[in-house]
């Protein structure tokens, strides 16, 4: 998947920034404050539908602006067999997103129109914050491999709400929660061999993404599955009534899983330096794109914030190298444009100035 040109209206302090983008390596560079990261902002959100910096789309609108707009020709290959994609958000909280022209009706076409990978300051939550980004990554994987995943997943959702809803209610009617437990169980254990296998295929390639950047030592990706490996969900669910009859809620389930990361058989997080940290969430999205490339024949694009703020000269070249093997087109921003000078020196690529909301080629 390429963006080749991308038009963005009123997001933040961009008013009106058209580019047509390079098919490879987009680096934009421009002072604090000049609209960088709101760039990358923008792609964001017509692959995602929502903020990775915002819960409030409203503040994500230029102030006194009463709507964004955000479209890109994305192209696939072979190239000419593309589509245009678009979102719009008012301030009244009207969400809209289209492809060619056709309206969406939720987030998840977004995702599978425009598959994306974002990293920033904040990515070192992938290791060390709490399951739910864990999740959260893992899905994204299978979604885009397991079609139907997302179906299973709205459905497993639906009937986790109607169980939670019984459970708060008070007045306890055993058919019913019986009924939902029924439900749910199936459903849980669908989700839990999609994210078993989808994690083993990702290990291979996190073990050889890591290796590629040295030092990090020897990654190991487990799943936890959301209850205890020697028993049945069934049995779990048992197990956990009364408990879940006195916090409301369901305490065991494929809600609750997670990624256990280790080097060297110790917790990722507790090992590594800050800097490991980063290079191993790099390590971690570059083996989601390869095996996305694997499965589908399609690269994702990246969208890397800051990069010269975040890795040494040696691990940023490792990384752009990376991106190029795999066919990534990526956008990374930096305030200094000698920072990527020898970065990207000998490679197609397109640098963009940003001024003041303001972006001009070269
Ligand atoms: N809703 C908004 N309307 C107008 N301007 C906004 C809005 N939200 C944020 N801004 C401004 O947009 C500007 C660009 O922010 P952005 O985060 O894109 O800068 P940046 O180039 O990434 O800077 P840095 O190098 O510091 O990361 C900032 O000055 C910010 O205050
Ligand atoms: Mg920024």
């Amino acid at each position: 998947m390429i963006l080749s040109r991308l038009d963005i209206l009123q997001v933040r302090n961009l008013q009106d920034v058209r580019v047509v983008c390079h098919p490879e390596a987009n680096v934009i560079y421009g002072a604090n404050g000049s609209g960088k990261t709101s760039l990358l902002e923008a792609i964001y959100l017509l692959g995602r539908g929502r903020s990775f910096k915002h819960r409030d789309l409203r503040l994500v609108i230029s102030e006194g602006a009463t709507e964004l707009v955000v479209s890109a020709r994305v192209e696939r290959s072979p190239p000419k067999s593309g589509y245009q994609l678009g979102v719009k958000r008012t301030v009244a909280g009207k969400f809209e997103a289209r492809l060619d022209g056709a309206a969406l009706q939720s987030s998840a076409q977004l995702v599978e129109a425009l598959p994306l990978q974002m990293i920033d300051a904040h990515s070192f939550t992938l290791l060390e914050g709490g399951p739910l980004q864990r999740r959260q990554f893992l899905d994204w994987g299978v979604f885009h491999v397991e079609h139907g995943y997302s179906g299973l997943w709205k459905r497993f959702q639906k009937a986790l709400k109607q169980r939670n809803q019984l459970l708060r209610h008070g007045r306890m009617d055993q058919d019913s929660l019986s009924a939902w437990t029924a439900e749910l169980t199936p459903l849980s254990d669908e989700i839990t061999g999609y994210r078993r296998d989808y994690l083993a295929e990702l290990s291979r390639h996190a073990l050889e993404a890591a290796e590629g950047f040295g030092g990090l030592g020897k990654v190991q990706l487990d799943y936890y599955q959301g209850w205890r490996d020697d028993c049945s969900l069934v049995e779990a669910l048992e197990a956990s009534r009364v408990r879940d009859i006195a916090t409301g809620t369901t305490n065991v389930g494929a809600h609750k899983a997670d990624i256990i990361i280790k080097v060297d058989g110790v917790p990722a997080a507790e090992r590594l330096s800050r800097g490991q940290v980063k290079l191993l969430v790099y390590a971690l999205k570059l083996a989601q794109a390869a095996h996305f490339r694997e499965k589908t024949g399609r690269g994702c694009v990246f969208l890397l914030d800051d990069l010269p703020a975040e890795l040494d000269y040696q691990h940023r070249g490792q990384v752009v190298s990376c991106l190029n093997s795999l066919e990534c087109q990526y956008f990374m921003t930096g305030v200094d444009r000698k920072d990527f000078e020898s970065l990207v020196d000998g490679m197609a690529h397109q640098m963009f100035h940003m001024e003041h909301g303001v972006a001009s080629e070269g």
